[in-house]
C-alpha cells in the first residue's frame, strides 16, 4: 500500500497561485502530478512560477485574471477547459486586505472590494466550476480563510468579516453539494510570512506579543500550508467536508 497521495488525471485551479500560499500548493499539487492552473492579476508573477515549476510532473499554465472581474472569471474557465479540460479540484487563495484601520474611518468602497475578492469571486468560481464536477460525479472545493475569520483581527472588520463569511459558505455549501459528492472545506492559516501579511510580521511589537503568546513562537512558511491542502484535493479526503481546517502554530489554542 502506497502512502504518496497522488493527484494525477486531476485538474486543479488556483487563484493568486503565483506567489505565496497559493504558489506553495501550486508547487505541491504538480510535485503529486496535477495539472495546475495559476491565476491572478499579475501575469509575469504567474508566468515566472510557471516557469520555475515547469520541471514537475504536473503541467502548470498561467492564466491572468483579476478575480473581482466577472468577465475575466469567465475568460479563465473558457481557458482552464481548452487547456486541461474541467475542474476537479478548486482553490479560492486569492485574497485582499484593504480598508486595514479603525473601523469608523473604513469607507463602503474598502468593505465591498475586500467582499468582492474574498467572498464573491469565489461564490462566482464556483457557479462557474461546480455544475461540471456534479455532472462528473464529484470534486472539492477548497477555500483560504483565515483565523481571522473566527476570532476578531485588530482593527480589520472587512478583512475579519469576509473571512468569517467565507467560513460559513464553506459550510453552507458543503451541506448543499454533499450528495452529490463535491466536498467544501476551508483552510485557516496564522501568520504566514509572505508579501500579503508582511504589515504583521514586520512589526516588532507585533512579534513580541506573538511570540509570548504562541505555542509554536514563530510565523509559518506557505509550505506549511500546502499539505492540508493536498489532503483536501485528493481522494484520501472523501468523508470530509464543510470543515475548518486551523494551521497557526497552536495561536488560536491559546
Ligand atoms: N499570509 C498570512 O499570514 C495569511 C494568513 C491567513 C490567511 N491568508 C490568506 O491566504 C491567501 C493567500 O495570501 P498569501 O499570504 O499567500 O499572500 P500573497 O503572497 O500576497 O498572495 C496573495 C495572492 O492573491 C492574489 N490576488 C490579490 N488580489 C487579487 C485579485 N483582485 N485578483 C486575482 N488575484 C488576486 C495575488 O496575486 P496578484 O497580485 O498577481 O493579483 C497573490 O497571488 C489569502 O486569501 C489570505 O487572506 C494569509
Amino acid at each position: 500500500m502506497s502512502t504518496a497521495i497522488s493527484l494525477a488525471g486531476k485538474t486543479a485551479l488556483i487563484t493568486g497561485g503565483g506567489r505565496g500560499i497559493g504558489k506553495a500548493i501550486a508547487h505541491r499539487y504538480a510535485e503529486a502530478g496535477a495539472n495546475v492552473v495559476i491565476a491572478s492579476r499579475k501575469a509575469e508573477v504567474l508566468e515566472t512560477t510557471a516557469h520555475e515549476l515547469a520541471s514537475l510532473p504536473g503541467r502548470v499554465e498561467p492564466i491572468a485574471c483579476h478575480v473581482g472581474r466577472v468577465d475575466q472569471l469567465e475568460a479563465l474557465l473558457a481557458r482552464t477547459n481548452q487547456v486541461f479540460g474541467p475542474v476537479d479540484i478548486l482553490i479560492n487563495n486569492s485574497g485582499t486586505n484593504v480598508g486595514q484601520g479603525p473601523s469608523l474611518q473604513l469607507s463602503d468602497d474598502a468593505l465591498l472590494k475586500t467582499f468582492e475578492v474574498n467572498l464573491l469571486a469565489a461564490h462566482r468560481l464556483c457557479r462557474l466550476t461546480v455544475p461540471s464536477m456534479i455532472e462528473r460525479g464529484g470534486g472539492s472545493v477548497i477555500n483560504v480563510a483565515s483565523i481571522a475569520g473566527l476570532r476578531p483581527q485588530f482593527e480589520s472588520l472587512a478583512y475579519s468579516t469576509s473571512k468569517a463569511a467565507l467560513i460559513m459558505a464553506t459550510r453552507l455549501w458543503a451541506v448543499e453539494w454533499g450528495r452529490h459528492q463535491v466536498r467544501v472545506n476551508a483552510i485557516c492559516p496564522g501568520l504566514v510570512e509572505t508579501d500579503f501579511s508582511q504589515f504583521f510580521w514586520k512589526n516588532e511589537a507585533f512579534m513580541a506579543r506573538l511570540e509570548a503568546n504562541q505555542p509554536i513562537a514563530r510565523v509559518g512558511k506557505p509550505d506549511e500550508i500546502s499539505w492540508i491542502a493536498l489532503y483536501l484535493g485528493s481522494n484520501e479526503s472523501q468523508w470530509t467536508t464543510g470543515q475548518c481546517f486551523v494551521i497557526d502554530g497552536g495561536a488560536t489554542a491559546n
